[in-house]
């Protein structure tokens, strides 16, 4: 009974897939979870209401002004009850109408209300699929954390070939297992994560930085507290806002963000750096704005310490990671970067493309090990990427209690 109490919302969209998501709520409910089904006007043309009904147990919407004996307003209710909205089978026009933030019936208009996590199964004609507008809309919603579960290749009900059809029954209750176990998983533990650029000052109002957005990091910290950990955010200038509950450390140099990071290091278990610490300040800190003159200006830098490196000498419990950031030779340079900074494991992304690492809200990358091997993900949001790092560090934990040092 690995849902038992849930709260689940399942949304069923028209297509043909409809009738699978009758045993996904079979399965959903037989793993104890309490299943509230909405449906679309279309969903019912394929499959009915009382099939639905007989199995949740519960009764099901179809209208968005149908009179209930309940007083409150529904999808109101519904929406702040629900601990997770499933909407199996989605189609392109729901994906479409939420991405666009259209509320026109009872499923859309709680999609909006709803702060509980949001997963979305799509099932379509691959041709529909791989349509460039339903894939900009999965990337819209994505970087608005909205999770998906891929669809499957194979023959669709439409005699066509592709990516479209439904994912697997069976992966759509693992997704949903997988969701609710995440949050639990670091509890009692604490998670040390920096984020964003440092800045380095040349004078009163000039420094030395990077494009570093802070959105990695920031995931990350989000994604650790959402798993239960006790989370340090220390964090350069960003104009991100720190996420609620995280102990919040603002920064501007790499000096400010190492003697945070020491102090914070001794009572943490797992330490992630995603900030992009300045390798070099300049030497001397003018007190006043450098005034132009002419000729060329040198400007002399100094070493910054190499924060990472430093803990990776000194970490006896900890489970460390660390980022690196590359235009060339990525596989190589983050290669020796793991071994060098005694790391556990290295998420390495190539930051010369622009859809990619700084700024953007999707990241690619590589997570590698200590023994060598390798692991490359498909793009995804950086809160996937970081809920994926967090999947592995979360059993190098695990490992590291039962001391066998292996790799995930
Ligand atoms: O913030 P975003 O816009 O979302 O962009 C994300 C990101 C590209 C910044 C992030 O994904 C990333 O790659 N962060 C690491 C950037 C970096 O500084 O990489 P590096 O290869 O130069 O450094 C390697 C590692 O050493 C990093 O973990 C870094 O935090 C750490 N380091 C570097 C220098 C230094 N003096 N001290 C350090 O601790």
């Amino acid at each position: 009974m690995s849902l038992q109490d849930r709260e689940i919302v399942l949304g069923v969209t028209g297509g043909i897939a409809a009738y699978k998501a009758v045993e996904v709520l079979r399965r959903l409910v037989q793993q104890g979870a309490n299943v509230h089904v909405v449906m679309t006007r279309s969903a019912q043309e394929f499959v009915g209401p009382l099939t639905f009904q007989t199995l949740a147990r519960n009764p099901v919407i179809t209208e968005m002004f149908a009179l209930t004996q309940e007083t409150d307003i529904q999808h109101i209710s519904l929406a702040r009850r629900a601990d997770l909205v499933l909407i199996a089978p989605a189609t392109a026009n729901v994906i479409g109408k939420f991405a666009h933030g259209i509320a026109d019936d009872f499923l859309t208009t709680l999609l909006l209300a709803t702060r509980a996590p949001i997963l979305m199964a799509p099932a379509m004609n691959p041709e529909m699929y791989a349509n460039g507008i339903v894939q900009d809309n999965i990337a819209s919603l994505r970087a608005r954390q909205v999770r998906f579960i891929p669809p499957g290749a194979g023959e669709t009900a439409c005699n066509e070939v592709g990516v479209g059809r439904l994912a697997e029954v069976s992966a759509i209750v693992e997704a949903v297992e997988r969701f609710f176990l995440q949050g639990r998983d670091l509890v009692g533990k604490k998670v040390l994560v920096t984020a964003g650029p440092t800045e380095e000052p040349l004078d009163p109002v000039r420094f030395l930085s990077n494009p570093s957005s802070g959105k990695m990091g920031y995931a990350l910290a989000e994604a650790s507290q959402n798993r239960g950990a006790q989370v340090v955010l220390v964090s350069g200038p960003t104009l991100l806002a720190p996420p609620p509950n995280v102990d919040f450390y603002p920064i501007k140099t790499a000096l400010e963000m190492r003697a945070t990071v020491m102090r914070e290091l001794e009572s943490s278990d797992v330490v992630i750096k995603a900030a992009a610490v300045a390798d070099y300040r300049p030497k001397t800190m003018f007190t006043s704005k450098i005034k132009k003159r002419e000729g060329e200006l040198v400007v002399q830098l100094e070493r910054n310490p190499d924060i990472l490196a430093e803990i990776g000498s000194q970490k006896r419990h900890q489970v460390l990671v660390g980022f690196a950031a590359e235009t060339d030779d990525l596989l190589a340079n983050a290669r020796a970067k793991v071994l060098q900074k005694n790391l556990d494991m290295i998420v390495a992304n190539n930051v010369r493309s622009t859809e990619i690492g700084f700024r953007s809200n999707e990241n690619k990358v590589l997570l590698i090990y200590p023994d060598g091997s390798i692991e490359d993900l498909p793009k995804m949001s950086k809160r996937e990427v970081a809920d994926a790092i967090l999947d592995r560090v979360v059993e190098l934990v695990r490992r590291r209690a039962g001391a066998d040092g292996t790799r995930p």
